[in-house]
């Protein structure tokens, strides 16, 4: 089970946190960095990460900056792309049941009152629902570029 991951500055540490925590949930991560707190912008890490995504063959993404809301903001503005920024177990797993999150996003400079791990983990376990959910999923994507 392959993930992409990225991240900027901001998120340097909880980025190699989330990534050993997927080491060691058996995940083969491809970790595109960054791992220095030299300054990167965060769309090009979006980008970076989402065209990686695009080749195929991974479960999902996960993106992280200073707040989460910037690169989630960028990786959102590509197509086809569910980008959530939980901050909770249970956004991270609504998110999964009924948005279908193909990638999910944090904040390195976040005070998280639960533990970013279990937040991605609670995502992880989650499977979408179908459903009704579908048609609402299929007018958020039509959203698309208007
Ligand atoms: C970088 O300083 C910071 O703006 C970025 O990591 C992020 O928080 C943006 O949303």
């Amino acid at each position: 089970m392959k993930v992409v991951m990225a991240n900027d500055h901001g998120a340097v540490e909880l980025a190699a946190r989330l990534r050993k925590h997927l080491e060691d949930r058996g995940f083969d991560v491809v970790y595109l960095g960054t791992e220095s707190t030299e300054s990167v912008d965060y769309p090009d890490k979006a980008e970076e990460c989402v065209n990686e995504f695009r080749k195929g063959g991974y479960e999902f993404g996960v993106l992280l900056c200073g707040t989460g809301i910037g690169i989630s903001i960028s990786a959102n503005k590509m197509a086809g792309i569910r980008c959530a920024l939980p901050q909770t177990r249970y956004s991270a797993e609504m998110t999964k049941r009924h948005n279908d999150a193909n990638f999910i996003a944090f904040g390195g400079r976040v005070e998280y009152s639960e533990k970013p791990e279990e937040i991605l983990d609670a995502f992880i376990d989650a499977s979408f629902e179908g459903g009704r959910h579908e048609r609402r999923i299929a007018k958020m994507m039509a959203l698309e570029g208007r």
